[in-house]
């Protein structure tokens, strides 16, 4: 095979929007995507309510880097590479913590919250060179940057400001965080995906409305053969409701429906002093369905309870994920109770949702063996409606996608990608570009 990126992405007024089926399964993709976008962007690593006290910790990765998010005595969070600077141990092996130093076992080097060397054993002996101490021993600092609560890092220095970077987006995280004057928690506890599958596969369809209605058969029959108050889905049958998209600038999206009902969300506690505090049309939309990607690894739920996502791509056909239970700060017990037990029950690995999700993408990588199929023809739904002028539902939320599709319940856009993949070629085709080419799969 001897594809360039140029094959892997193709769209043209004869095909449409084509994605190749290498993306996913081909060895040295994974490789440009480890480089130019998980190595080469802003990732989401956390929320600042996952180290809330001085020398708090969690461990994570950005790409294939480990890094360690502290906050300092002084209140200060930090993100550095989890890498001893004698001979690259890791200095820190647990998920979560908090430590005022992290010694290195190997050799007993030890570094403070902020990641400064504070010891070198031994070095009294006299026995360094005078360059030794001319060089820095510190771990090595990542750019951090941090929007309403939620960190971020990037291994590229030259990446543009975090702010920038999400754009309108930001618009969509305010909805998350503005459901409690004081913010969003990190419910604490987590859950854990392994999957045998290419990461993008989460990524498509943590945006995809088609494949609710079979995908999810089991959970909505079980749903209905309750009483109706659980029935979170049972009024979405209507003709009138619509749904939809928004793409937006640098690979992040979003995908939106109508609330699945008063009664049956944490948020309907609160529904009055949400109206009251943000106004009628931005507690309309805290209350709907809404799913977001942010670029390249992590994305939210927002249905019954509200999750987020944090990916990590092992190889084109592995990938890692953690889950996490989001909260308003200060919501009422029940509220919170209702909310853990829903997220329990659509989201966690024991729950009724998310693993069919996985069984999906572990299918589709199987079904990626067939090499000699080249095309996915996943990309097409939603095109008859894109450049639809006027998008009244991005007025309301004060934005300007790249692009929005709005449509009947049954819609099941997938145009929403097509901005997505085209920041993930250009991504890549600015890396190699300055790498000096190797452009062409096989080199
Ligand atoms: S590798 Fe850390 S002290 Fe030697
Ligand atoms: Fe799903």
């Amino acid at each position: 095979m001897a594809a360039t990126l140029e094959q892997l992405i193709r769209e043209d007024d004869t095909d449409g929007f084509l994605v190749n089926r290498d993306i996913y399964r081909d060895p040295e993709v994974f490789e440009w995507e480890m480089r130019y976008l998980f190595e080469g962007t802003w990732n989401l690593l956390g929320l600042e309510s996952q180290i809330r006290r001085p020398h708090d910790y969690f461990t994570t990765h950005i790409g294939r880097a480990p890094v360690i998010v502290t906050r300092d005595g002084g209140g200060q969070v930090h993100c550095l590479l989890n890498t001893c600077r004698h001979k690259g141990a890791m200095v820190c092996h647990m998920q979560q913590g908090n430590a005022r130093t992290f010694v290195c076992q190997y050799h007993g080097w030890a570094y403070d919250a902020g990641g400064r060397n504070i010891l070198i054993k031994d070095k009294d002996q006299g026995a360094y060179p005078e360059c030794f101490d001319r060089i820095g021993h510190d771990l090595e600092p990542v750019r951090v940057g941090v929007y309403r609560g939620f960190i971020f890092g990037s291994l590229n220095p030259d990446v543009p400001p975090l702010e920038e970077y999400l754009g309108d987006l930001r618009a969509m995280i305010d909805l998350i965080v503005d459901q409690s004057p004081q913010g969003v928690e990190c419910i604490p506890g987590r859950g854990a995906f392994l999957f045998r599958g290419n990461w993008k596969l989460q990524m498509e369809n943590g945006v995809d409305p088609y494949h609710f209605s079979s995908t999810h058969l089991s959970y909505i029959q079980a749903l209905r053969r309750r009483s109706d108050k659980a029935s979170v889905y049972s009024t979405f049958k209507s003709a009138d409701l619509q749904r939809g998209t928004f793409a937006f600038k640098h690979g992040h999206n979003a995908m939106w429906g109508p609330a699945p009902s008063d009664k049956t969300t944490p948020l309907s506690y609160v529904k009055d002093e949400l109206v009251l505090r943000v106004g009628e049309t931005r507690a309309r939309w805290m209350m709907s369905v809404r799913n977001i990607t942010m670029f390249p690894n992590a994305q939210f739920a927002e249905n019954a309870s509200l999750q987020l996502r944090i990916w990590r791509p092992l190889a084109a056909d592995r990938t890692e994920m953690r889950t996490f239970c989001l909260a308003p700060v200060g919501e009422p017990a029940e509220a919170r109770a209702l909310r853990i037990r829903q997220y329990e029950e659509f989201f966690n690995p024991s729950g009724l949702a998310t693993p069919d999700d996985i069984a999906n993408y572990e299918d589709c990588q199987r079904g990626f063996a067939a090499a000699t199929v080249q095309w996915q023809q996943g990309q097409a739904r939603g095109t008859a409606m894109l450049g639809q002028k006027q998008c009244p539902e991005a007025d309301e939320l004060g934005i300007r996608p790249e692009s929005a599709v709005v449509g009947s319940f049954t819609l099941g856009d997938e145009t929403v990608m097509h901005s997505t993949y085209r920041y993930w070629k250009a991504l890549i085709a600015q890396g190699l570009a300055r790498d000096g080419g190797g452009e062409e799969l096989g080199q």
